[in-house]
């Protein structure tokens, strides 16, 4: 195209100068039609209409989905509930305000939104794609560069569209395949004493009523997934470090923390209690 435009470029200088330079004859009138016709109608038509063809023909390759990996993002106020599909896979593995992806790979993205408009944006990698209630949308990324990155909510959704952001880790294909069957599986058990008092408070405090945590009796699907919570790198979808202090902190006062969030503080639970509750999750690798 750059040489193909600089051909043109200086056919029209040349043209432009040569009028400059010339007086008017008595017939150039006739002559300056066909050239108006030739050079102003007719070549613009042919090279533009080669140039959209050969353009055309590029599209399907640009749009093509890859080879079979898939991702679907779900907004939700305020959070992004996060499902991996894949012909590997025997079922789709959901996690949530985490994406993994493979460098050098397309990725498609399946965009759709639970309640209001969200929009989809991970800046270093692509454009925003909005996600609109009841219809889905779609993006594919081919990220080149291993690295983590922060992706963020891009259009006003409420109260906490500031504090909807999440991570993004892109990795190289082979540890990328590892790390979604180790996302795959179920969640470990318990691996001290408190870890299982913990488990056994989440269960009664009826944390599962919103939670799931795969291979385990809590099998709620209003929140977050926390199967693998201690392998993500932030907590409250982007906005925090994910490390116990902060996670005690998140759920004493989840209200301060994401004003507007669906989740109730739990604030009335003793210390003793929300520690246990802590070290079970900040176990689940
Ligand atoms: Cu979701 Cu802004």
């Amino acid at each position: 195209m750059l040489a193909a435009a600089g051909v043109i470029w200086f056919i029209i200088i040349g043209v432009a100068v040569y009028a400059v330079r010339t007086q008017p004859k008595p017939d150039e009138g006739r002559i300056g039609g066909r050239l108006i016709l030739y050079l102003g109608v007719i070549f613009p038509v042919v090279s533009l209409g080669a140039l959209l063809t050969y353009g055309l023909t590029l599209m399907p390759d640009l749009r093509s989905p890859g080879d079979g990996l898939a991702i679907a993002v779900t907004g939700e106020q305020w959070w992004w509930r996060v499902e991996y599909r894949s012909p590997e896979l025997d079922a789709p593995v959901v996690s949530a305000n985490e994406i993994r992806l493979p460098a050098g790979r397309r990725t498609e993205f399946i965009l759709d939104s639970a309640d209001v408009i969200h929009s989809f944006w991970i800046p270093p990698l692509g454009g925003k794609m909005d996600m609109i209630p009841g219809h889905v949308t779609r993006l594919v990324l081919e990220p080149t560069k291993t690295g983590s990155y922060r992706g963020v909510c891009a259009e006003f959704c409420g109260t906490s569209h500031a504090l909807m952001a999440f991570s993004v880790v892109v990795m190289e294909e082979e540890a990328f395949a590892d790390w979604l069957a180790g996302e795959a599986a179920p969640a470990d058990p318990p691996a001290t004493p408190v870890a299982e008092r913990g488990a056994a408070l989440f269960g009664q405090v009826g944390c599962g009523a919103c939670h799931t945590v795969r291979g385990t009796p809590a099998e709620g699907v209003i929140g977050p997934d926390l199967t693998h919570l201690a392998s993500r790198a932030t907590l409250g979808a982007g906005i925090l470090p994910n490390d116990p202090e902060t996670l005690a902190k998140w759920i004493r006062d989840t209200e301060a923390l994401k004003p507007g969030s669906l989740m109730p503080s739990f604030g009335m639970l003793p210390e003793e209690d929300l520690n246990a509750i802590v070290a079970y999750l900040e176990g689940l690798e």
